[in-house]
């Protein structure tokens, strides 16, 4: 079968990576996700384990279409009554470009008519449609007059792992925080600092990552309630689910992570409780912020915007904070230029991998990745007990 795995704009290669260590060996990495094959049980693995996966879908079908007669017989042609009972809901969403009409919610109806006609005929009943919770989510995508259709194997996205309950201004989605632990080299081994927590999302994904957690064990997802998900799916299913929780490691790296704002703090512990994470949590401003060992990761998501204030001169203190960070990795997601600048302008931050622009959300960003050189032999940096209790 063929599975279209989603990313978030610009995470396409670190999500490749992912699959691949996942033991995904037949896959292509394009525009918007990563191309699979492989049997069922690999899409529902893939909900359960990747980290940086927004959505699986699977290719249902695909062709040309020169109106909307010939997607109606191409739609129609597939063996709905294998997918979905007239107890079934349904929803259909669409893109097109360079097609016979890029109206998606035309395009959309056509789908769903072809889909209830064929059930209709077949079984006498046709499934009626639940735009806000459907069992069966299509989604049509169409390019220069070809079309394919998928089907939606994740139900609500992936970054909704169920741990996240509480939030603070502009939470970096779950999946973007692992995609860019992904690009920061991190070997999780190493301590990792996140000191801009926000509601803790950048820290508690480094714990669950280097706890071998996988991100969809305590969530459902939408193949879950289709026709074809029978008892023996079921069983299959609950059998890897199984396995990958018996993966779960309960030691992991010392994980820091501090923010100014008290409010920020008690969302990031209560979503870190929620999580089982062991993430360690103090109230601090990054312009404090000082080494606790000789190396390490230094992860963050600094503010910007609305947000931020102090402008040019806040993040010039921040960027002198990081650059005394001795022997640690520094990753910043970068949503305006200013953070980029001020980094750039401190000597011992060295660029360790261009800038890599990703979206949050429909925010351009940039990952800038810098290495402090160690020069701190004979100091004595702050002891850092081993791991032991939660938060
Ligand atoms: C973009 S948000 C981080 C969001 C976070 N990644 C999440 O997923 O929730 C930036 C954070 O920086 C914090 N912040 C702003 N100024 C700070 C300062 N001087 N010291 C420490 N944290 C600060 C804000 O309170 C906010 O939580």
């Amino acid at each position: 079968m063929r599975f279209f795995v989603t990313a978030a704009k610009g995470t396409e290669g670190v999500l490749r990576d992912e699959l691949r260590e996942l033991g995904v060996r037949a896959l292509r990495a394009d525009r918007g996700g990563v191309h699979v094959d492989g049997p069922p049980s690999l899409a529902w693995r893939l909900c359960v384990q990747s980290r940086i996966a927004v959505r699986v879908y699977e290719r249902l079908t695909d062709g040309e279409a020169r109106d909307a007669d010939e997607l109606y017989d191409l739609v129609r042609e597939l063996e709905w009554e294998r997918y979905l009972s007239p107890r079934h809901t349904l929803a259909v969403g669409a893109s097109a470009k360079n097609a016979f009409t890029t109206h998606t919610q035309f395009l959309s109806r056509r789908v769903k008519d072809a889909v209830v006609d064929r059930l209709r005929i077949r079984e006498g009943e046709r499934p009626s449609v639940d735009l806000d919770d459907p069992d069966v989510r299509l989604f049509l995508h169409g390019n220069n007059g070809y079309f394919t259709l998928y089907r939606d194997l994740s139900g609500d996205p992936l970054h909704m792992r169920g741990y996240r309950k509480h939030v603070t201004d502009a939470p970096l989605k779950e999946t973007l925080a692992a995609a860019m632990l992904r690009m920061s080299g991190w070997n999780r081994g190493a301590m990792l600092v996140d000191p801009m927590c926000g509601s803790g999302t950048i820290a508690i994904e480094a714990d669950l990552w280097a706890r071998d957690i996988a991100p969809g064990l305590d969530r459902r997802f939408g193949f879950e309630r289709h026709l074809d998900f029978d008892d023996v799916a079921r069983r299959n299913y609950e059998d890897m689910r199984a396995d990958c929780a018996r993966m779960a490691l309960d030691e992991g790296p010392v994980i820091l992570a501090s923010d100014n704002d008290p409010r920020a703090l008690l969302a990031a512990k209560e979503n870190a409780r929620a999580a089982r994470s062991f993430v360690r949590f103090s109230e601090q401003d990054v312009r404090a912020l000082e080494p606790k060992g000789f190396d390490g990761a230094l992860v963050t998501n600094p503010p910007y915007g609305e947000r931020l204030e102090g402008g040019m001169a806040f993040f010039r203190a921040m960027a002198r904070a990081l650059a005394a960070m001795n022997g640690h990795t520094i990753t910043v997601l970068a949503g305006t230029p200013m953070i980029e600048d001020a980094l750039n302008g401190e000597r011992a931050l060295r660029e360790v991998a261009k800038p890599h622009q990703v979206f949050n959300g429909p925010i351009e960003c940039r990952v800038l990745r810098y290495r402090v050189p160690n020069k701190t032999e004979g100091a004595s940096p702050v002891a850092v007990e081993p791991r032991g209790s939660r938060s």
